[in-house]
Order: structure tokens, then C-alpha cells, then sequence
């Protein structure tokens, strides 16, 4: 069975093709990703209106290109999938739109895929794939979630964020020392050059019982010592990127082995743009290490958002018989959906 994949959730059009044929985890024939990280660059942040349009740009020529690679036709697709949601209302109805498009003109049924799942199952794309059940850290842009996954559908939420997520943090304070958007990568590559124990920054909720996490205050820290520091910002940058860096994984790395503790499973998935981190990644693997458990990450490339998670979301839906394909091309999108609402 063919699945193609449309994610137009944010700023990177994605398209993708899995096939999901037997009960294998769907294997990828072929993705293609358009980022639009310059032209939102110059706006420092993402402008709704402006990723909106550009999906419209995109999407043909990236469908186009995924059926050359997989040397597959249109025609030979039984399900197209989309991203119904969250992510921004504009963007997510032009893949909604041309799914539906496609589809009707195909005669095929579609399918809209909750953008979460397929951070959190991206991990499956990888040469060390993870069984079932699972504790996920997912780590994306707009969310900051631990949970228990039992099965494809089966999602318990154990904490979250109460105010901004990991990666808003990182965009933020990377804002406040002046970098360039998306600041979490650039932060992280400054951080490389920085001492992290330069700046006392605060650990919001890490001592505290439950699995919640707040990074709201991280950020107000962040502009205090900018503001202390003034003209020497461009000296201690390096010193305040390292610092604020460890804040953050010192605080996702001691939530998720209290969950791992509290569930006594002993698999953790990491999903979603954070869990590109590198220190993210260092830090996680030597407490996993200590404990015994097994730690699995997505492909680095398949961190931050792509087609492929959307398709092999959508394969491994259908295939656990979860989905309803959708016969009628008539739809909606879904900007603030909570994972919880799409468990079956
Ligand atoms: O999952 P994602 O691509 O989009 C959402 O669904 O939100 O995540 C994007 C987030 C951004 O906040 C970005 O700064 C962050 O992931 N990110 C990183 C790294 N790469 C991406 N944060 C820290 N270090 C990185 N290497
Ligand atoms: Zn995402």
C-alpha cells in the first residue's frame, strides 16, 4: 500500500512516499523537504502569511520530485495524508488542500495525521528502530511533552510544558543574544565556544514532584544577564549560549529519567527539533547508560519537521487498523489539537 505525505505545518513543506504494505514498519521510498528558514530569517521568526503562500509554491514540485525518486507514478498511491494539525491554520490548509485535491482527482481516500505522532514515531525511520512500550520526550518548537507510548495510538501524557516549550526557550534566549532565527541550532553551535557554569541560570521545576516543565522563566533570566552584561554581550555570548544550553537539557534530562523511574519501562524515545541537540543527546545517552536503558532518536535529518514522519505515521495507523480513511474530500484543519484527542 502507498502513502504519500503532505506536512505543511510551520515553515518546511514536506512530501513524502512510505509504502505500508504487511505489517513491517512502512518503509520510505522518498522524500523531499523545502525549508523556508531564509525567507522568514529577515522577519526573525516565522510570518504566518508569508509560509502559507510558500507551501502553495512548493508542493507540486516536491510531489513531482518524490515520484521521480521513487520512480512511482501518482497513480499507483492508494492513501494521501496530510497534517490536519497543530501547526499554523494558513499553512496546514494548503496540505490539507492538496491532499484532498489529489486524492479526488485519484479517487483515493485520504487521511489527516496529528503532527505529533509523527515526531514521535520518526524514531521507527531509523537503522535502531524502538519496540513498543515507550517513554517519549518530545521536543518540538511548540510543545515539550513526556509520555507513555503503549502502542501506535496509545498515548498517555505524564507532563508538559506549563508555559513556553524546550525549543521556544532556545529560540528566545538565542533572540535575546541577537542570533539569527532559528536560534536553537545557532545557540547550540555557540555554545560549543562557551564555559556553561559561566551564568547562574535557573532549573525551573526540576526539583519539583510532578513531570510539568516551565522555561518561561529561563527566558527572563536570559534577558536579565543580557542587560547586566550590556556592551560585553558579544564577549560573553559563547558563556551565555553554553549556559542557557545546559539550563535546558539539565532539566529534559532529569524529567525524563523521573518518568522512566515512575513508569519503570526501560526504552526512551527522544522526538522532534530539540532532540537534534547535541549536548541533548550526550547528556540523555551517559544517564541512560547508568541506568540500563535503551535511548533511540530519529535520524538527525528527521528531527525537525519532514513529509516522511507524516507518512509513516499515516502507514503505521492504517496498518494497526486505527485509521478511518476518509472517502468524502471535504476538510478541516486542526491548529490546536492535542495529541490526547487524536488516541484511539
Ligand atoms: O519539531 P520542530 O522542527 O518544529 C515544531 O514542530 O515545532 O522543532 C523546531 C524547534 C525549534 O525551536 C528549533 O530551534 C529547535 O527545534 N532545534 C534545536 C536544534 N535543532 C532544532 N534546538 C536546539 N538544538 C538544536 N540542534
Ligand atoms: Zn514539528
Amino acid at each position: 500500500m502507498l502513502i504519500v505525505a503532505f506536512e505543511s505545518s510551520c515553515d518546511e513543506t514536506g512530501v513524502a512516499l512510505v509504502d505500508a504494505s504487511g505489517s513491517h514498519v512502512p518503509r520510505l521510498l522518498a522524500h523531499a523537504l523545502y525549508s523556508q528558514i531564509d525567507m522568514h530569517q529577515a522577519y526573525g521568526g516565522v510570518v504566518p502569511e508569508l509560509a502559507s503562500r510558500d507551501h502553495i509554491r512548493r508542493v507540486v514540485p516536491l510531489t513531482r520530485e518524490v515520484m521521480a525518486q521513487a520512480q512511482k507514478s501518482l497513480t499507483d498511491v492508494d492513501v494521501v495524508a496530510y497534517t490536519r494539525g497543530p501547526g499554523l491554520a494558513g499553512a496546514l490548509l494548503v496540505g490539507a488542500g492538496a491532499a484532498c485535491a489529489l486524492a479526488a482527482a485519484l479517487g483515493k481516500p485520504v487521511m489527516g495525521v496529528h503532527h505529533l505522532e509523527g515526531h514521535l514515531l520518526s524514531p521507527f525511520l531509523s537503522a535502531d528502530p524502538p519496540e513498543f512500550p515507550f517513554v517519549a520526550l518530545l521536543v518540538s518548537g511548540g510543545h515539550t511533552q513526556l509520555m507513555q507510548v503503549d502502542s501506535v495510538g496509545c498515548y498517555e501524557l505524564l507532563g508538559e510544558s506549563i508555559d513556553d516549550a524546550a525549543g521556544e526557550a532556545f529560540d528566545k534566549s538565542a533572540k535575546l543574544m541577537g542570533l539569527p532565527y532559528p536560534g536553537g541550532p545557532q545557540l547550540s553551535k555557540l555554545a560549543e565556544q562557551g564555559d556553561a557554569n559561566a551564568f547562574k541560570l535557573p532549573r525551573p521545576l526540576l526539583r519539583s514532584s510532578n513531570l510539568d516543565f516551565s522555561f518561561a522563566g529561563l527566558k527572563t533570566a536570559v534577558l536579565t544577564q543580557t542587560k547586566k552584561i550590556g556592551a560585553e554581550l558579544d564577549m560573553r555570548k559563547a558563556d551565555l549560549a553554553a549556559s542557557a544550553q545546559a539550563a535546558i537539557v539539565e532539566v529534559l534530562v532529569k524529567k525524563s529519567m523521573s518518568a522512566m523511574s515512575q513508569t519503570g519501562l526501560r526504552r526512551l524515545v527522544v522526538a522532534g527539533g530539540v532532540g537534534a541537540n547535541a549536548l541533548l543527546r550526550s547528556e540523555l545517552n551517559s544517564a541512560c547508560g547508568k541506568r540500563n536503558i535503551r535511548v533511540h532518536y530519529p535520524e538527525l535529518h528527521l528531527c525537525t519537521d519532514n513529509g516522511a514522519m507524516i507518512a509513516l505515521a499515516a502507514g503505521m495507523r492504517s496498518q494497526a487498523g486505527l485509521q478511518d480513511l476518509q472517502e468524502s474530500y471535504t476538510f478541516d484543519v486542526l491548529p490546536r489539537w492535542s495529541l490526547q484527542a487524536a488516541n484511539l
